[in-house]
């Protein structure tokens, strides 16, 4: 019997490259700088690393504004650099994702520049979504670009052309056969090259309807669909029903027929992730269906409050509505477009709740510096890139935070990231957050990363179902705890402020901050801390 394919319940460690490792003194992390740090990722316990776009592009939008997909941008290398990297990484046993951005180009790509040239009804023309200006000059219709300002921009002759990102990001038109053609030669070039799978962009958004039809809240909507901007989660929700240019039927037609090709290269199990965010919620189940992709994001904990009844909530739905195509859940706590979740939620809680969803089925994703517990780094406005920073007037912060570089080693910024002057300034404050501090304290979050992930393979991978013992619907401390069985272990949060009893039974094997005590038979987990019981 064939075992589980690789990407199953794996671990992915996600690497924004700019912000890794910087191999030359220019202040900007690079491929070679990813491959030096090889053995510091794999000591982690993943099984795979996803790397954020390294192609050649004018980096807008920190590279997913690709103007060539097929070749790697000097600021991170070359293809002999990204051969290198695979090589290492396997011989590490190492998976790698690459992101591949299907949504759009960027307008320095030869496609849109030959667009421009060519004019009004041609053929190049026809790989975009150009239109013309409405009778009194307006755009075709009134959406909001997801980072701000309109969704079109006006070309010399006139002409309007759809970018639900940046102005710099025109949108794909995905009925133009040429444009799948060339996305599965994308798709080749990379596997070709060695990676073992994608990390789908937008996957969601490459077919769009009605796109000439006005939306009633056009910045409500493109502000819901911003994991940075805090919004009640209602008012979220009933805006993200009315998304007109996402999750249309005729994007699962293209990965059905991407499924056919990572298929055709049978044991290699080639795995792609798509990077969609869909309502209601039951619409991503439609995206991992058996001749679909692998596995779909899943955003809600990216967002959910520290709260039992919220994450019990997020955690059912997302078992169970996988469960009814077959399919594992995925869960991410941060990503390079949202806050970092110690800054969301703060650091004892973040550490908890990694140590919770590491215990779930299926796979869990970690931002780079996620494991050392980093906060959002603290910024100028002066210093920020992010072009919903500059869309908004500033008026949305955007994503920088989280992009901040990594801190390794020493006592001053920027900790060995760079000779250079880093891309982003590493504040002093993060002395005690570099990787090297965190390897010599124990009880750092980089230890508990480490050891949490050696234990979830030993316990936890291939063990099933959960169980549920305490939550807003089972056992009685509802509010404090949460807690499930797995396998051999129980797995207790303690989300509250205060240390809490519980009937947990066997052996602790992990907590995430404090002591565990035992008190008349009964186990009493620390304030906002989770722990591990082996049976
Ligand atoms: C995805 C990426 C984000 C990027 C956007 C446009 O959401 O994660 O970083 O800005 O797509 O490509
Ligand atoms: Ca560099």
């Amino acid at each position: 019997m064939k075992s589980a394919p690789w990407w199953k319940e794996a671990t992915i460690y996600q690497i924004y490259p700019r912000s890794f490792f910087d191999s030359n003194g220019d202040g900007e992390g690079d491929l070679p700088g990813v491959t030096s740090q090889l053995d510091y990722v794999k000591n982690l316990g993943v099984d795979a690393i996803w790397l954020s776009p390294f192609y050649t592009s004018p980096n807008k939008d920190g590279g997913y504004d690709v103007a060539n997909p097929r070749d790697v941008d000097p600021r991170f290398g070359n293809l002999d650099d990204a051969k290198e990297l695979i090589a290492q990484a396997h011989k590490r046993n190492l998976r790698v994702i690459a992101d591949i951005v299907p949504n759009h180009f960027s307008d320095q790509h030869e496609w849109f520049q030959a667009a421009l040239k060519a004019g009004r009804g041609s053929k190049e023309r026809e790989r975009f979504h150009f239109y013309d200006a409405n009778e009194d000059g307006t755009p075709p219709n009134n959406w909001i670009s997801l980072f701000g300002g309109p969704s079109w921009t006006q070309v010399a002759d006139g002409q309007f052309y759809l970018h639900l990102f940046d102005s710099s990001q025109p949108d794909l038109n995905w009925e133009n056969p040429e444009v799948n053609a060339d996305f599965e030669k994308t798709l080749r070039f990379w596997i070709d090259l060695g990676v073992d799978g994608f990390r789908i962009d937008v996957a969601h958004g490459l077919v769009k309807e009605d796109v000439l039809t006005n939306h009633p809240d056009p910045q409500g909507l493109s502000n819901a669909l911003r994991l940075d901007v805090a919004m009640d989660s209602e008012v979220r929700n009933a805006l993200l029903l009315t998304v007109p240019y996402f999750d249309r039927q005729g994007v699962h037609e293209i990965y059905k027929k991407w499924r056919k090709l990572f298929d055709s290269y049978g044991e290699r199990d080639i795995m792609a992730v798509a990077e969609a965010w869909v309502h209601p919620p039951v619409n991503a189940t439609r995206y991992v269906r058996a001749d679909e992709l692998h596995q779909v994001f899943n955003f809600d904990l990216l967002t959910a409050e520290f709260d039992s009844k919220v994450l019990f909530d997020v955690v059912e739905r997302s078992i169970s509505l996988n469960a009814t195509v077959n399919a594992l859940p995925t869960w991410a706590l941060s990503n390079h477009d949202s806050p970092r979740v110690a800054s969301r939620i703060g650091e004892e809680q973040a550490r908890a709740l990694a140590l919770f969803v590491f215990g779930l089925p299926g796979s869990a994703y970690v931002f780079a510096g996620q494991e050392l517990g980093l906060p959002d780094g603290q910024l100028q406005d002066s210093d920020r890139q992010d072009p919903t920073f500059l869309r908004t007037n500033g008026q949305i912060k955007g994503r920088d935070g989280a992009r901040v570089p990594l801190p390794w080693s020493g006592n001053t910024t920027p900790f060995g990231f760079s000779t250079g002057k880093p891309w982003l300034p590493i504040s002093q404050s993060w002395k005690d957050l570099t990787v090297e501090s965190e390897l010599a304290d124990p009880k750092s979050s980089l230890h508990l990363y480490r050891n949490a992930l050696e234990l979830r393979k030993e316990f936890l991978v291939g063990a099933g179902g959960i169980t549920w013992l305490e939550s807003s619907q089972h056992g009685h401390k509802s509010d404090s705890l949460l807690s499930y069985s797995r396998g051999a272990i129980t797995v207790v949060m303690n989300l509250s402020d205060s240390a809490e009893e519980c009937e947990a039974e066997g052996k602790l094997i992990i907590v995430s901050g404090g002591t565990v005590d035992a008190r008349d038979g009964k186990k009493v987990i620390p304030a906002r801390s989770t722990a591990w019981f082996l049976a």
